[in-house]
Parts: structure tokens; C-alpha cells; sequence
């Protein structure tokens, strides 16, 4: 599918934005970067799954150049500071960070006698670590937050994923 859509220019929400999505390469982050392109933003991907993001922003982009992909490890503070500048240099800012790279534990039995303790401990890694590795680049260089931006939408930090074992 192609940046351009059926959308029509009124529709669309993320028109002059630049988001920042973690874990986009598939799953519901590669679903947000498609809509997030057809509502108007720049997007950057950041994942561990180089070829699926890179397959991706080649699918999207048209000659706008919508949407990029950069190796990203969620729970790499060098990593996450990398996709955002990545993103800064790219479009001059970022406007929307999701924080959507997650993982559930390895082993599905849900009895706590079952729990493998580095399975959970990787799970927090990625799910937990990762978003707040996400939310402190993000800020980075929008402290202290000026309020007059507070309306406009100028940096939004979104964490989705959960820490669930199974
Ligand atoms: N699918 C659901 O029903 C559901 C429900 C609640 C929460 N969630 C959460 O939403 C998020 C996305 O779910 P999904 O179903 O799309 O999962 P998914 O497994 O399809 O996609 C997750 C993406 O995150 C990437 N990823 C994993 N570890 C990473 C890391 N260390 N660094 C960078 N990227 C990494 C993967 O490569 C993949 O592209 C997850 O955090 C998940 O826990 C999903």
C-alpha cells in the first residue's frame, strides 16, 4: 500500500507531525505507522526486525519518503536515543512518540510455580524499561516543557504495552 490513500486531506489528524513508533515492524505498530502515513505524519519505525522493517517503509512510501525504518532495541538507552535523533535529523523534530515494542513470556502456563524468572525479567525489559527509555529520549531537549506548546499537541508519549506473562 502507498502513502497516498483514500483519505481525504480534512481527514486527515497527523498532517506536519513526526511520530516515532517502537516495535512498528508489525503487529499493531506496522497497523499505527500505515494509518498514522495515511493521516498525514512522517513516520519513523523502530525495530529488532530489520528486513520486515525495511520491506515496510519500502511498501508505504511513494515519493514522499513517509515513513523510514532504524534498527532499534526497545531496551538499548544508545539504541533509543539513536531512533530519535534519527528522527530529529530526518524531520527537524518529533511530535508523537508510541512506545509500542512489547513481548509476552516465553512460557504460557499461567502458575506462578511455573514462572521462569528470565523470562519475566525479559519481559519487563522490554516492556517496561523499553517504554521509559522511550518516554526520556522523547523529552530529550523538551525540558523544561514549555507551556506554551501545552495546546498544540507538541510532544505526546504514548506506552502501550502491558506486562503480561500469558
Ligand atoms: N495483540 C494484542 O492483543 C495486545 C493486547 C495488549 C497489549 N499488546 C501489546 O501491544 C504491543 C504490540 O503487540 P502486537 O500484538 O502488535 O505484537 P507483535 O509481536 O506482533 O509486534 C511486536 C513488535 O515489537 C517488536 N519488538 C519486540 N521486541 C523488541 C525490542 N526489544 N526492540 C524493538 N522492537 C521489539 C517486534 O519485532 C514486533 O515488530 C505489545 O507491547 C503487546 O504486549 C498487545
Amino acid at each position: 500500500m502507498k502513502g497516498s490513500s483514500l483519505i481525504t486531506p480534512i481527514a486527515k489528524r497527523l498532517e506536519g507531525k513526526v511520530a516515532l513508533i517502537t516495535g512498528g515492524a508489525s503487529g499493531i505498530g506496522e497497523s499505527s505507522a500505515r494509518l498514522f502515513v495515511q493521516h498525514g505524519a512522517k513516520v519513523v519505525v523502530a525495530d529488532i526486525q530489520d528486513d520486515l522493517g525495511l520491506s515496510l517503509s519500502k511498501d508505504i512510501n511513494g515519493s514522499n519518503e513517509a515513513i523510514s525504518f532504524v534498527h532499534c532495541d526497545a531496551t538499548s538507552d544508545s539504541d533509543v536515543q539513536n531512533a530519535v535523533d534519527t528522527a530529529v535529523s530526518k524531520h527537524g523534530k518529533l511530535d508523537i512518540m508510541f512506545s509500542n515494542a512489547g513481548i509476552t513470556a516465553g512460557n504460557l502456563n499461567p502458575s506462578i510455580s511455573a514462572v521462569d524468572h528470565e523470562d519475566f525479567k525479559r519481559v519487563f525489559d522490554v516492556n517496561v524499561h523499553g517504554a521509559l527509555l522511550a518516554a526520556k529520549h522523547a523529552a530529550r531537549g523538551h525540558w523544561p516543557f514549555p507551556r506554551d506548546k501545552l495546546s498544540q499537541g507538541y510532544a505526546y508519549i504514548l506506552t502501550h504495552p502491558g506486562t503480561e506473562t500469558s
